[in-house]
């Protein structure tokens, strides 16, 4: 068994105690909670709805929900460290409840686009948040990925059914990060000392064009899948309903710069000292999803 005693970062021996995951039923927390404990530490995973929640075994299900911050103070009982997504609610205000709890480390994992405008809504959301968490007196770590790779989990539907996916801007590039590499970068700024203060950026380890991620799921499965374009006006009818207006017309702008997405970050090789995850490799671990 894992010693629960630890020299903490003033040096005093002290009980590390559980480690509380928000976000834990999501793509990168679920990753997280996984690889946590397999590194056999004691996680505690947070969920708006414990009934319907599948984790892992031996981890510890609360509930809570960032709308309400004080329904956050039982998960935190006895935790000093937290992985933190923004997702909704005050940000100051779970920031606060946080620190008061006693939390001394705390990963967090967010969104920042540092081009868009201080009034910009989603934006200004982030950056107070990202603000209350810099000045908490916690050790924290930022993670801003690159987008996720599971966000073509979006296509399952229309491939299961039909074996295709439409989709506009097919040449549309994006270095889409593997939700696990994601995920160690957190479990390592959990665990390891060093990373205190750093915001990390990680991407895949090359651009993958949409509609080549399409084939690569195609030859994952072991059939072919069709890339249907659509122009910007089909792709806001087809995704009305799926997402926000906003999010829809965000994601339009995006498309409008084919490389915009393309940057790959040296962090996860840097942090993990090995390369990113590939696309073709995320495309075989989900091959069954979409099967
Ligand atoms: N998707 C991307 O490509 C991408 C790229 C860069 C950054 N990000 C950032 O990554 C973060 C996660 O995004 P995601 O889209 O991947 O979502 P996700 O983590 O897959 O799912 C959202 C998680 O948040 C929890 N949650 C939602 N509302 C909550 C609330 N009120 N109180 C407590 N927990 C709540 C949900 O838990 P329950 O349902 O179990 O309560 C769920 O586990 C966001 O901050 C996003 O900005 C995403």
């Amino acid at each position: 068994m894992k010693d629960v005693f630890a020299f903490d970062r003033y040096g005093f021996l002290g009980f590390m105690g559980p480690i509380l995951v928000t976000g834990a039923t999501g793509t990168v927390g679920g990753s997280v909670v996984r690889q946590l404990r397999e590194a056999g530490e004691e996680v505690r995973a947070l969920t708006r709805d414990p009934s319907s929640a599948r984790l892992p075994a031996g981890v510890e299900v609360v509930g809570g929900s960032f709308l309400e911050p004080s329904s956050l103070v039982a998960a935190l009982r006895g935790v000093t460290r937290v992985h933190l997504v923004s997702m909704e609610g005050d940000g100051p205000a779970i920031v606060e409840v946080l620190a008061r709890a006693g939390v001394e480390r705390l990963t967090h994992l967010g969104h920042n686009d540092p081009s868009k405008p201080d009034d910009d809504p989603l934006e200004s959301w982030h950056r107070v948040f990202r603000r209350a968490i810099e000045s908490s007196g916690m050790a924290w770590t930022h993670l801003f990925p690159g987008e996720f790779m599971g966000n073509t989990r979006e296509w399952v539907p229309s491939i299961r059914a039909e074996g295709v996916v439409r989709a506009p801007f097919g040449d549309w590039t994006s270095a889409m990060v593997h939700e696990d590499d994601v995920a160690a970068i957190v479990v390592r700024a959990l665990l390891e000392d060093g990373h205190e203060g750093r915001t990390y950026q990680p991407t895949g380890p090359e651009p993958v064009r949409r509609r080549d991620a399409v084939r690569l799921i195609g030859e994952a499965i072991g059939r072919p899948v069709r890339f249907e374009e659509l122009t910007p006006e089909q792709a806001r009818e087809h995704w009305r309903g799926t997402y926000p207006p906003e999010v829809v017309e965000w994601f339009l702008e995006m498309g409008r710069d084919p490389d915009g997405q393309a940057w790959v970050s040296p962090d996860v090789a840097d942090v993990l000292g090995r390369p990113g995850l590939t696309f073709e490799r995320w495309a075989h671990d989900h091959a069954a999803d979409f099967s």
